[in-house]
């Protein structure tokens, strides 16, 4: 039982179509399984988190600390709403429930395509590009937390940064697989109708086609599991303070305080009232 699907096409090849539907149930359960073990770690084993001692914050920080603009909001509720269309168009006709899906499909894939393109341009230029992306301080401090999760001596880790580690990895992630489902899929596009171009299935030959179609259905199960991990992490209950500020862009002034280190988030103190003023003006 392979993780691919072959056929042979009108020449006498073998090649591939698509990936073997199962993933899809394997995807699924690496997701819930992840969840369970995880929640189960959580609720018997976890220690308090512990971190080094950051320097006290002098400046007069706002009750409420901006976490998210409402441009980066409105671009993750977006992507969120295509991706859902999209695995749902996906994979329920594969798991038994048909329905007209490819138009739904192509329209979700389009919204997500665009969604990111913003995305990446307003990242690249209006926001710290470089916030996401791990850096020294996360990899010594992932190597701490390794050392004393097995028990071993270790300085304490320090505070994080904007995003912690598993924020950064997951971007990676979802960055990997999400170009991935987009540059196949826009290809893609040219072997279904669309009222946008004329349809051409003799762009590629059917091995690159085929290969192409592996890759789109092997991002796509792989998105299965992370958005179950990511919604999960989403409605945990010591995560709520950070999916409050992916709803209304801030965060409290107690929560920044306990996870944050100052140094490497710096936020601005709020400006006071009559320089306020000047500042809306300008
Ligand atoms: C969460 C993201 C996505 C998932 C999980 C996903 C998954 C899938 C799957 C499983 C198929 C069926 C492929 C097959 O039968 O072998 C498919 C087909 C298709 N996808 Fe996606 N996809 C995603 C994103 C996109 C995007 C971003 C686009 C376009 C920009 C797109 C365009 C298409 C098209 C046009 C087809 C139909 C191909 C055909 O029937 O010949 N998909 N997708």
């Amino acid at each position: 039982m392979g993780v691919i699907e072959w056929a042979t096409s009108p020449f006498g090849q073998d090649v591939p179509i698509h990936i073997a539907w199962y993933l899809i149930w394997v995807a699924g359960i690496a997701g819930l399984g992840f969840l369970v073990i995880h929640a189960i770690y959580m609720l018997y084993f976890a220690k308090e988190k512990e971190f080094a001692l950051s320097p006290p914050v002098t400046a007069a920080l706002p009750a409420k600390i901006p976490r998210h603009s409402f441009a980066a909001r409105a671009f993750h509720w977006v992507m969120a709403a295509a991706m859902f269309v999209l695995l749902f168009t996906a994979f329920l006709p594969k798991v038994g429930i048909q329905f007209n899906w490819v138009a739904y499909h192509w329209i979700a894939g389009l919204v997500l395509t665009a969604s990111v393109i913003f995305h990446i341009v307003h990242a690249t230029f209006y926001m710290d590009f470089w916030a996401i992306w791990p850096d020294r301080a996360d990899l010594e401090d992932a190597w701490r937390r390794t050392r004393r999760f097995l028990g071993r001596p270790a300085e304490l880790p320090r505070k994080f940064a904007k995003y912690p580690l598993e924020n950064k990895l997951y971007h990676a992630a979802a960055l990997v697989t999400g170009m991935s489902v987009i540059l196949t899929g826009v290809f893609m596009m040219f072997r279904v109708r669309t009222a946008l171009f004329p349809r051409n299935p003799y762009l590629f030959g059917d091995m690159t086609w085929g290969m192409m179609y592996v890759l789109h259905g092997l991002a796509g199960v792989g998105l299965i599991t992370l958005v179950i991990v990511h919604v999960y992490f989403a409605v945990r209950p010591e995560k709520l303070a950070i999916t409050e500020s992916m709803l209304f862009g801030s965060m409290s002034r107690e929560f920044y305080l306990k996870e944050h280190d100052p140094r490497r988030w710096v936020v601005e103190p709020p400006l006071p009232a009559e320089r306020r003023g000047i500042a809306d003006a300008d």
